[in-house]
């Protein structure tokens, strides 16, 4: 994919056009595990479309809903009720009429479960990311962020400053002589640091404490993006903010919908009202794009209702019960599971070849897996990420794991008889070139 990245050639349509030609020659061969879409609901066990077309099925650990809310019942019906009491579309940014009763009825609930934060809403949670950074941060300023910062941080950063520094993943080393760098040199303008809770390639979280205690000795300010984890982690459900006891560490706190609480849409807390008003007209994600829909903000409270309740906390017990016993699974059954227990369970592959047949005998012996390759991860770093439901169980764990044992092991013979001559079994460490200082 990172050959396309760049296209040289005065034709902005002309010179893309080779990426459909690489595209097709992976279809060709049944190695294109992208743009599938689901034909029932995302549950444990779902029917699905290739993007030919193609119809599959199987046991599926690609979909992210994590607590299994998608389909909760109460859920449905506050959609359905929403939907009669206001249409289904918001019909303006929050700046004008955009916002409903729901709305603001979903900044109070998560003000509240996070210790009175202020609350602005976004569409989705990648706009929520990419306007915590565009919105704050200004052409003068520095952002300090983790190699793996998701997409949506990356590119706001890109959009804010070209003053963009990258720390090698959890480094708080590296971290800290960027900080003393920055500073020793700029005393005038801001910096942002900028981390995950819970990074999701890696399943891994970086030290909140140290993070806060470096900012503020550099006199920076932390933004943590807690979209994976918060909802699903822990017993109140705090994510590992919570489980740091450091909910307050960080100043900008943004978080996504769309893995917990059974909905698109994303938010961004801080501390105080001003810095709210704020964002609202200067982050562009914000001001100039039609804000979640009624149904959308009333599934979201419903669903934040359900993760602060005991039910939630039962859900989260199964869902990290699930974690455990499938990456024990694994292990037993030889496969070598990456990061902390999370709900993202990332499965080493190695070389992208390997990765991409294990992909698909994993999809023809009928489970369901997102393949993830360079340069979403390093090179030769490729893996599976599954995505663990409260709703599995047992028998659908078991039952993934003797098919992705066996698809790996077929790739890794196929593999190698494309290879003859490479003494690799596939499996090689992540390129340490990939790593930042
Ligand atoms: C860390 C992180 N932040 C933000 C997002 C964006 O959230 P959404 O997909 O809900 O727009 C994602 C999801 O892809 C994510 O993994």
């Amino acid at each position: 994919m990172r050959d396309y990245r760049a296209p040289a050639g005065p034709n902005l349509i002309s010179r893309v056009a080779s990426f459909y030609d690489w595209q097709n020659l992976r279809r060709e061969h049944d190695l294109w595990p992208y743009a599938r879409s689901t034909s029932t609901a995302p549950q444990a066990r779902c029917e699905a479309k290739s993007d030919t077309g193609a119809s599959f099925s199987g046991i599926n650990f690609a979909s992210q809903d994590y607590l299994s809310l998608s389909s909760h019942p109460a859920i449905k019906q506050t959609a359905i009720d929403a939907i009669n009491q206001y249409g289904v579309h918001s019909a303006g940014s929050a700046a004008l009429l955009g916002n409903t009763a729901n709305s603001l009825l979903l900044e109070q609930g998560l003000s509240s479960f996070l210790g009175d934060r202020e609350i602005v809403l976004y569409p989705t949670g990648w706009a929520a990311g990419y306007g915590s950074v565009q919105g704050f941060v200004r052409a003068n300023d520095h952002v300090v962020m983790d190699i793996l910062a998701h997409s949506c941080l990356q590119e706001g950063a890109k959009a804010a400053t070209q003053n963009i520094h990258y720390h090698g993943h959890l480094n708080l080393d590296a971290l800290t002589r960027k900080l003393e760098r920055i500073r020793n040199n700029d005393k005038e303008n801001g910096i942002l640091v900028v981390t995950e809770s819970l990074f999701s390639m890696h399943s891994d979280t970086p030290d909140l404490g140290a993070m806060r205690a470096l900012c503020d000795r550099y006199n920076a300010t932390l933004l943590v993006d807690c979209a994976h984890d918060l909802g699903s982690i822990g017993d109140d459900g705090l994510g590992h903010m919570g489980l740091q006891n450091m909910v307050d560490a960080a100043d900008i706190i943004i978080g996504s919908f769309s893995k917990t609480f059974a909905s698109n849409g994303g938010f961004i807390a801080v501390r105080d009202k001003a810095t709210a008003e704020y964002l609202k007209y200067y982050s562009a994600t914000h001001t100039f794009s039609n804000a979640l829909s009624p149904v959308q903000a009333a599934t979201v409270l419903t669903a934040l209702n359900i993760v602060r309740s005991e039910e939630g906390r039962v859900l989260r017990r199964k869902l990290m019960d699930n974690i455990l016993y499938l990456r024990a699974e694994m292990t037993k059954a030889g496969l070598e599971t990456l990061g902390d227990p999370s709900p993202i369970v990332p499965v080493r592959l190695g070389l992208e070849g390997v990765g991409r047949f294990a992909s698909r005998h994993l999809m023809a012996l009928g489970g369901i897996a997102n393949l993830v390759e360079y340069p979403a991860v390093p090179q030769g770093g490729a893996r599976f990420r599954f995505q663990v439901m409260a709703s599995h169980t047992k028998e659908d764990i078991d039952q993934v794991v003797a098919v992705l044992a066996k698809a790996m092991h077929d790739a890794d013979i196929e593999y190698r008889l494309g290879h003859e001559g490479n003494p690799s079994t596939g499996r090689s460490p992540s390129s340490p070139s990939a790593e930042v200082a």
